[in-house]
Formats: structure tokens, sequence, C-alpha cells
């Protein structure tokens, strides 16, 4: 079902060649591991060095691609990021392959911001490459939220094996499979991209059984929920879903785009989720909204960009089929109360006292400008700041009543 999702080309009758698995890490680590070995492959067979393979990415990978790297010593090759394209550009990460790249990943559904790259440009830009250099590099597609989500309300965006260099695409089932945690799919394009010799036969348990994860005994609950809201629900239940995923991220999007106060990184197509960074952060910055939305209930995770856009934060809120709409303009007033709060507040206490000592230091003529405090002195201070503040507010609060 998830193959024939991802447009593979089968013949009529023809088994998919993909394995379940605990989640896109393990796919990853499977769909990684058998580009490695094809490559070892191919490259023992033209009596060429194949000790060096390297993998491009997006600066913008979840973790578990540097994972797959460092478990099985596969050197990453990352495309940086820039101010205001937080995805990987195609151009750069097809510049960035050599003869020892045993593939590029693309990212539908990025984790930091939910875009999708571009998978059928740097398709085609591989297949341009791979004409001029008679190499043969392919593509794995990380799917992890995007699998479920193109098929259903962006039928025809080009991004899984419709697009020829697209060997092997992972999905999590436990994102937006609708399945609870612990389930995830690695599904290849044909039995050719998987090397024969990954996978292990067993017959001790009254069969000849294929095997190729990293672990072998494991639940099948989570198969069957997969399996149960696939049928259960169908390709138009799974529409309908994501499609009110998407108009809950809006009502979310434009709720905050309102206030005035927010940049949205997030794009509308894409997984169903608002990213945002303040307009404004020399007073107070995202985490501390972060911070202090936890006190309404909301844990809403504040980030850096990676490299080279580690400059920007970001607020992150992801969008999942049990967020309703009340519950989107719920959070959007508990993020405006939340601003007037911190509007209340003095600036960041830290880089205020900075300020005002370097100001004072340099007035006296005195040589503390250059003196850098220790953690435990700015944490001092800054309590001492706020004890004042507090304090403060007390004695106004009793006035006034
Ligand atoms: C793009 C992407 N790839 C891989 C993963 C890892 O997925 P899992 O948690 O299913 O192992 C994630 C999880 O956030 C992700 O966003």
């Amino acid at each position: 079902m998830i193959a024939h999702l991802f447009n593979a080309p089968l013949e009529d009758g023809e088994t998919a060649v993909g394995v379940g698995t605990v989640g896109s890490s393990e796919a990853i680590m499977l769909a990684g591991l058998a580009f490695k070995r094809k490559w070892q492959n191919k490259m023992k067979a033209q009596g060429k060095p194949y000790d060096k393979p390297n993998i491009v990415t997006g600066a913008n990978v979840q973790v578990c691609w540097e994972k797959f790297a460092r478990y099985f010593e596969v050197e990453l090759k990352e495309v940086k990021l820039t101010d205001g394209y937080y995805v990987m550009n195609p151009e750069k990460a097809v510049e960035m392959v050599d003869e020892n790249t045993i593939c590029v990943a693309a990212i539908l559904g990025s984790t930091l911001n939910g875009e999708f790259e571009d998978v059928k440009k740097l398709n085609d830009l591989l297949i341009e490459k791979n004409k001029e250099t008679g190499w043969d590099t392919p593509i794995h597609v990380d799917a992890a939220s995007g699998g479920f989500i193109a098929p259903f309300i962006y039928p025809e965006l080009e991004w899984d094996f419709r697009l020829p260099l697209v060997k092997s695409i992972n999905v999590s089932g436990h994102k937006y499979g609708l399945v609870y945690a612990g389930v995830g799919w690695v599904i290849w394009r044909n039995k050719e991209d998987l090397p024969d010799e990954l996978i292990f036969h067993i017959n001790y348990l009254g069969a000849d059984q294929p095997t190729f994860t990293l672990n072998f005994s494991k639940g099948s609950s989570q198969i069957i929920a997969q399996y149960y809201q696939l049928i259960r629900l169908g390709y138009e239940g799974y529409k309908n879903v994501m499609e009110n995923c998407q108009e809950n991220a809006r009502v979310l999007r434009e709720g905050l785009e309102k206030t005035g106060r927010f940049d949205i990184v997030s794009k509308e197509v894409g997984v169903p989720l608002v990213a945002f960074s303040l307009k404004d952060n020399s007073k107070h910055d995202e985490f501390e909204i972060s911070e202090t939305l936890r006190r309404f209930g909301w844990i809403v995770p504040a980030y850096t960009m990676p490299p080279d856009a580690q400059h920007i934060t970001v607020l992150r809120v992801v969008i999942r089929e049990d967020f309703s709409r009340t519950l989107a303009e719920r959070l959007v007033m508990d993020i405006v109360k939340v601003l007037h709060e911190l509007d209340m507040l003095p600036a960041r206490v830290k880089a205020k006292l900075a300020m005002a000592e370097e100001a004072s230091a340099a007035a006296n003529g005195s040589d503390n400008a250059s003196h850098h405090k220790t953690d435990r002195e700015w944490e001092l201070e800054v309590t001492e700041a706020w004890k004042k503040f507090v304090a403060k507010k007390k004695n106004k609060t009793k006035g006034v009543c």
C-alpha cells in the first residue's frame, strides 16, 4: 500500500520491497546501509578505492542522519543554509557530489520548518551531472513527515518514485501515518536497490523469513495499527485529516501574523506546522516566549537554525490531527498574553546589566570594561536584579490598591 502511495514502479502482482521499522531513524540507517553497500560493490568491481564514502544532505537534516554517518562511517557533507533559505539548495548539493557520494538525501518536510525540499529539481540536476561524469549517484527521500501528507494533499507534486533517481524513501508511521509511537517504513524502488547480501533468511520459525532490520523481535501492534488506519480511513480519510491539519495551521499562522510581531518561517505548502520568529527580539527573545508559554500549559520549543543560519531562532508548533481549530485560536490568545506580559517586563536583565556595567566602567575609565564575569557572578547579579524588580512591582501594587 505504501509503495503504491509513493508510486513505486511495480508490475501487476509484483511485491514491493520494503521493511517496517521502529521509526524513520532505523529506516534511514537501513536505507543508508543499502546505498553504502551498493556503492562499495560498484567501486570494488571497478578496482577503485571504497574506503571514503560520503553522503550529501542539507545542514537541516534530522540528527538520525548524523547518527547514520557516525555509526556507519560515512562522511556527512552538509549544504549550509542561508538567511531566508532554510532547506538544502539542490544546486549546491549537486556541486558537492563526487565519485564517493553514496547518495544525496532530500527531505520532504524539514524538521525545522516543515518545508519540502525540491526533489524534482535535485533529480533533474543530478541526471545532468551523472550524464557528464558517468557516475550514477542516487537520491534518498527522507519523507518522515511528508510521506503521509504529500500523496493526499499535493498529489501532483513529484517527489517520489516518479523521479528516476529516487531509489528509496522512508516515512514515519507515528507522525502523519496516524499511528502511536514506534513505527516507520522504508521502501526501495525495486529489488536491485537493496543488495541481497544485507538480507538474512531464517527458517526456524516455520517458513523462510527474510529480515533486514537492526532489531529482530518486536511487537506487531504498530504494524496492525498502521494497517488498520490505512484500510479504515482510506485515501479519502487521510486526505480529510491532512486538509484539516492544514486548515488549523492556517488559522494559527494568520492569528500570529495578525499580532504584527512575528515573521513566519514555515511555508504554506509543506508539513502542517507553523514556525515563527520574532520580528524584533532585542528586548525579549523566542526562548523567553517558549518559557512563559509553559505556564499556560503549552510546550512550544524554541531553537536556533543550523549553520549558516544559526543567528535565526524559531518557535515551532506542529499541527497534528487532534489539534483543533479551537486549540489554535486559544494558542494565539495565549501567545498574545505572553507578549503582553513580556512587554511589561524590563528587557533581558543580563543584556541590560552588561550594557550598564560596560557604560559605567567606560565612564570611570576603569579597566572593568574588559572584565568578564563568571557564570556564577552573572547568576547572582541577575537574581538580585529580578528581586529588586519584583519588590518594586509589589510596592507599586500596594500603592495602587
Ligand atoms: C525529517 C526527519 N527525518 C527523520 C526523523 C526521525 O524520525 P523517527 O523519530 O521516526 O525516528 C525525523 C523526526 O523528527 C524527521 O523530522
